[in-house]
Parts: C-alpha cells; structure tokens; sequence
C-alpha cells in the first residue's frame, strides 16, 4: 500500500527537510519565502487534516527557509473541528517519517498581560491543558505517559530568544493556556488563567506539543498575540479580529524566525 510517506517523499525529489514547521493565523505568507519550494496540498496526504478553518490553507511546502531546509504546514487541524484532539497526529506522524527532528508551533492567541498587546510575540515556555482532552487517548502503549516537564525544547529557545536580540524584535515569554474553543473564554474563564498562571491563552498548539514529545521530535512554539483576552478591554472578541491582527505580530514572529532557523 502506498502510504503518506511514500508519496511524500517522492514529492520531495531528494529534499531532505530536517525542521517542521506549523504556521498559525498570520504566518501563512511565510511559505513564500521558502526557495525551491515543493508545494503539496493536504488532500494529497492519507490522513493530513481537511483544514476548514478559513485564514488557514492546508498544504506543505518544502525548500530552503533562509539556508535551512525545512518543510512547513500551512494550515492545521484544531480540536474544536471535531473533538479529535490527536487530529494532527497522522501528519505529525509522517513528517517524523521523512526525517523531520525538529518542530517549531506558532499560532494566534489571546493575552492576559496588558503589557503584551496586540502584535506582540510570546515565547511559549509551558502550558496548562484546560480542554480536558489530550491528543494520546486512546493510545494503548506505555508510550502514552508522555513526560512534560521539559517539553519546549531549551536549544531552539535559545534560539528564537538570540534571534530576537538580534533582530532587535521584542519577545515576550510566558505560559500558553489552552482551551477547547470554538468560542471564546468568557471573562471570569480568563481571571482564573491568571490566577492558575497563564499568560496567553489559545486553542491550539498545545496538543501537537505533547504529539511532538510522544514522536521524540523537539519542539518549541511561539504565539502571535492578536488581543487582549476577554474581559479585558470593553469590546467583544471574533475571529475576524484575530484574522484581521494576526498579520502584525506574524511579522515580527517571521523576523525572529528567520534569524532563528538556522541555530534548531
Ligand atoms: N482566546 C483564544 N484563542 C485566541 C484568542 C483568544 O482570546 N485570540 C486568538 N486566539
């Protein structure tokens, strides 16, 4: 049987990418940067998400990302879609099967820090899985019990904090609180994530982390901060407002990522 693999690699003609990267709202373009790309669309891939999120496309691209090769996923699956949280599973599965040692996350999320306004960017240095559901249900191996605790990669930290120095773009840190979506927290849901210790809160990312860790692939994300979170400015939030943001903070993400790429 031909497999995802198999037809992956075929696509890729002899490119041997060695960095995944997942693109979150606002980051997409940066597939455009990517030299001697290969371009194949999810629905090529048994078992690559249906992306139906607008602003995000659903398909790979490989090449050469400033001088690294790389292969990036525009466009991923969320929980909210269909309540499978280990949706991404299978495509993380194959990007593993092609070589890929290294993941770097990034998405769009809500701030808790007044401080940390809309286009900032957050490096994400932990998380707290709010959802309540977790990618490796289901998973009947001892492999499930996944160990956290040194989850975000400490090299590509390092890197993306030297790439920010660098580039002289400022980088927020902080804990990425994820919960299920679709809607949006309400504000008492976002003053007991600080409370607990959130700093961003998202609907994303946090169940490819710990896939990441079930795959033995490094891992490390960043956020793309697209507004204040519930409750804390007197307007109400939307998606569009999310699509609309997320371009600013991507900007700045794509600097630190560019710098960045070459030290994973
Ligand atoms: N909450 C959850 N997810 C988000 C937000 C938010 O405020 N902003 C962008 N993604």
């Amino acid at each position: 049987m031909t497999t995802a693999v198999d037809i992956l690699v075929e696509r890729l003609a002899g490119r041997t990418p060695k960095v995944g990267l997942v693109l979150g709202s606002g980051l997409g373009g940066l597939v455009d940067e990517v030299k001697n790309p290969v371009r194949i669309s999810y629905g090529e891939l048994p078992g690559f998400p249906k992306s139906g999120v607008t602003g995000h496309a659903g398909e790979l691209v490989a090449g050469d990302f400033n001088g690294t090769p790389v292969i990036m996923m525009a466009g991923r699956a969320h929980y909210y879609e269909h309540g499978n949280a280990g949706a991404m599973r299978p495509a993380l599965e194959v990007l593993q099967g092609i070589g890929v040692e290294t993941l770097m996350l990034t998405n769009a999320a809500g701030s808790l820090e007044p401080t940390m306004g809309p286009g900032s960017v957050m490096l994400i240095t932990d998380h707290i899985n709010f959802s309540g559901s977790n990618p490796l249900f289901g998973e009947p191996t001892d492999k499930r019990f996944v160990g956290l605790t040194q989850a975000y990669d400490a090299e590509m930290r390092a890197a993306l904090e030297a790439a920010a120095q660098k580039t002289g773009t400022p980088l927020h840190k902080g804990v990425y609180m994820w919960f299920s979506g679709p809607s949006f927290e309400t504000p008492a849901e976002i003053r007991m994530a600080r409370i607990v210790g959130a700093n961003a809160v998202g609907m994303s990312t946090v169940p490819e982390v710990i896939l990441a860790r079930f795959l033995g692939l490094r891992v490390a994300a960043c956020s793309v901060i697209t507004n204040l979170a519930a409750g804390m400015t007197g307007g109400e939030l939307s998606h569009q407002e999310t699509k609309d943001m997320a371009p600013l903070g991507g900007a700045r993400l794509a600097a630190i990522l560019r710098e960045a790429i070459g030290g994973f």
